[in-house]
């Protein structure tokens, strides 16, 4: 790993999108709140050249960085790129907010409990491989759940299945369709907890314990 040239007073915080960019937004909202500690967001990655996401970033002034899949060759490749760039950024956390596209995991083995992802559920439920966006919130409506919610974990080797940092249920209602119950899910607890769990992060108040994550008052 490329070594620091300075210490610094914060954390740098990478943040990988591929669409619309709301949890980066929220994630924004809050370090211009004061409420990151001393995390400092540094860098969006984006795996998509027309991600919204892009223009959030912009508009706040943080420097992006487009690394597409299609222009190599397969998922090592490519998985290589972006640690090269994490490298590049000196990443202290990096933060899959909406990230769409599938590393390998050299990754989470460089950077073990310093990779999180929100997820659009309560895990252990519809999460795993196919299981992103949409699909999620049309798989829980399918199968008459009266509580979804979304989960903020660590990454791991295995998809959607690291220690869970934070959860927060949502109610379904009986007339959601998909992009309504996705809304709610984002409104009332994505926004939420990836802020508060990026906070605990930056503030070392996270411990992980075997498969379990113990949070420090
Ligand atoms: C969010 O709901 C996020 O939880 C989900 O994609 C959406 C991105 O929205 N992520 C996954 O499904 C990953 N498995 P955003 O671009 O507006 O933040």
């Amino acid at each position: 790993m490329a070594e620091q040239k300075h210490p610094r007073a914060y954390k740098n915080i990478i943040v990988l999108v591929s669409g619309g960019g709301t949890n980066l937004q929220a994630l924004i909202d809050a370090q211009e709140r004061g409420e990151l500690g001393s995390g400092k967001i540094t860098c969006v990655i984006s795996s998509k050249p027309d991600a919204y996401a892009l223009v959030r970033a912009k508009n706040a002034g943080i420097p992006s960085r487009v690394i597409q899949r299609k222009e190599y060759p397969d998922t090592a490749a490519y998985s290589a790129a972006m640690l090269e760039a994490f490298y590049e950024e000196y990443a202290d956390l990096i933060v899959q907010a909406g990230f769409m596209t599938i590393l390998d995991e050299t990754i989470c083995r460089a950077y073990p409990n310093k990779m999180i992802n929100v997820h659009p559920a309560l895990i252990p439920s519809f999460c795993g491989k196919g299981y992103y966006g949409l699909h999620v919130h049309e798989a829980a409506l399918e199968k008459g759940v009266k509580v979804t919610g979304a989960t903020v974990h660590f990454v791991n080797e295995i998809c959607d299945g690291g220690p869970i940092i934070l959860q927060k249920a949502v109610a379904v209602q009986q007339d959601d369709t998909p992009e309504t119950l996705q809304r709610r899910v984002m409104e009332e607890a994505e926004w939420k907890i990836l802020p508060e769990a990026v906070r605990l992060f930056c503030e070392d108040k996270i411990k992980v314990q075997g498969s379990k994550v113990l949070i420090q008052a």
